[in-house]
């Protein structure tokens, strides 16, 4: 094994994150990952942000299913605010990079690595036998969609931290392995008051697209109506909203819907609750769910909009997806240089 190189080097700022087109988008998805991916490029850092239809297909996926939900889900970014003109936007399996790299990884990570990951034991549940390698390998491609742009920050919601930490893993080992510094150590981004969206059925649940109630999410397609229902209906405790954090401690629904309202508003749970101390969730949801109609109701229409023209949407992802490659592959040529591959064709 080669020596590590001593002197790491510095890395330019870089925002990468992806979101899976395996079902609707979710006020979750909203608040701990859309609304912060926009925030990011209005910041001016170099953002790229991609549909990862080939994590999706992990577990099965109708295809006519998938290119709707793949169209769905771009238009859900453009409407909550990230700009294919500023940001980049495209879909994974365009670039075939992700899938290059992930291949690498395989070959870097460790089995013992990925036999820890709690989402792959929560989703495999009792029947780890019959799920697809795919899934078990699921954090290998994830950190190579990272690490194809080198990218330094990952904004994500807390669910993906583990994840995250494997990629630093993966990163650190290969720099050891053949003794670079081709690789950063990538931070994770995980901030603000939404990085954990409960379910409104289950304050100990994540809110998820994979739920089989809809009455536990927002949906981004869900209209005005069906958004304040959900919020007048989501379970609750009978007291009313205490004077501090330290009174909502074990009471997770009270504590989801502050926090809910907190990153719509966007205030610091503190201030709802210090706005809201005293009162009634017969006063409090209704104050939610016009907050949470008045934010999402133009983001669903945007949406609506934007899906009438599905040309549309795959040209801005094909052009997207050229602007990504034209930074992944000279990235992936310089590790199978690093590894050892010939790479001697021509054209
Ligand atoms: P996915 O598709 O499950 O979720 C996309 C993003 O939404 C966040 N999120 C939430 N945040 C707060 N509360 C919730 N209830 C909630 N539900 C979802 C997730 O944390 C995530 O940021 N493995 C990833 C997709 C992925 C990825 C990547 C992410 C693939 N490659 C590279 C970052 C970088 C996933 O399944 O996210």
């Amino acid at each position: 094994m080669a020596e590590p190189v001593q002197t790491p080097h510095a890395f330019p700022t870089r925002i990468f994150s992806g979101i899976q087109p395996s079902g609707g988008l979710t006020l979750g998805n909203y608040l701990g990952a859309l609304k912060r991916f926009a925030e990011k490029q209005d910041e001016g850092i170099e953002t790229v942000y991609c549909l990862v239809d080939m994590h999706a297909i992990t577990v099965w996926q109708d295809p006519v299913k998938l290119r709707q939900q793949t169209r769905e889900a771009a238009a859900g970014f453009i409407a909550s605010g990230v700009d294919p003109a500023r940001s980049i936007l495209f879909n994974q399996s365009q670039v075939t990079a992700h899938a290059e790299l992930a291949w690498i990884f395989n070959c870097v990570a460790r089995m013992g690595w990925m036999s820890r990951m709690t989402q792959f034991k929560d989703k495999a549940g009792k029947n780890s036998e019959n799920v697809s390698l795919g899934l078990f390998a699921y954090p290998a491609l994830m950190a190579a969609d990272i690490l194809a742009y080198k990218a330094t920050h990952v904004p994500v919601g807390e669910d993906q931290k583990q994840h995250l930490e494997l990629c630093r893993d993966i990163a650190a080992k290969f720099n050891n392995d053949f003794g670079v510094d081709f690789f950063p150590i990538t931070e994770p981004v995980i901030e603000g008051a939404a990085t954990r969206v409960m379910s409104l059925r289950d304050g100990t649940k994540k809110m998820s697209k994979s739920d089989p109630s809809d009455q536990s999410r927002i949906n981004l397609t869900d209209d005005a109506d069906m958004i304040a229902k959900k919020i007048k209906k989501a379970k609750t405790d009978s007291e009313p909203l205490p004077s501090d954090l330290e009174g909502l401690k074990d009471r997770p629904e009270a504590r989801n819907l502050v926090n809910i309202y907190a990153a719509l508003a966007g205030m610091s749970a503190e201030d709802v609750i210090r706005e809201h101390a005293g009162a009634q969730f017969g006063s409090f949801k209704p104050a939610l769910a016009d907050l949470a109609v008045s934010v999402m109701g133009p983001i669903t229409t945007e949406m609506n909009r934007l899906m009438q023209d599905t040309a549309e949407i795959d040209r801005i992802l094909g052009e997207g997806a050229v602007r990504a490659d034209a930074i992944a592959r000279p990235i992936v040529d310089e590790v199978y240089d690093i590894v050892g591959m010939i790479r001697s064709r021509k054209g």
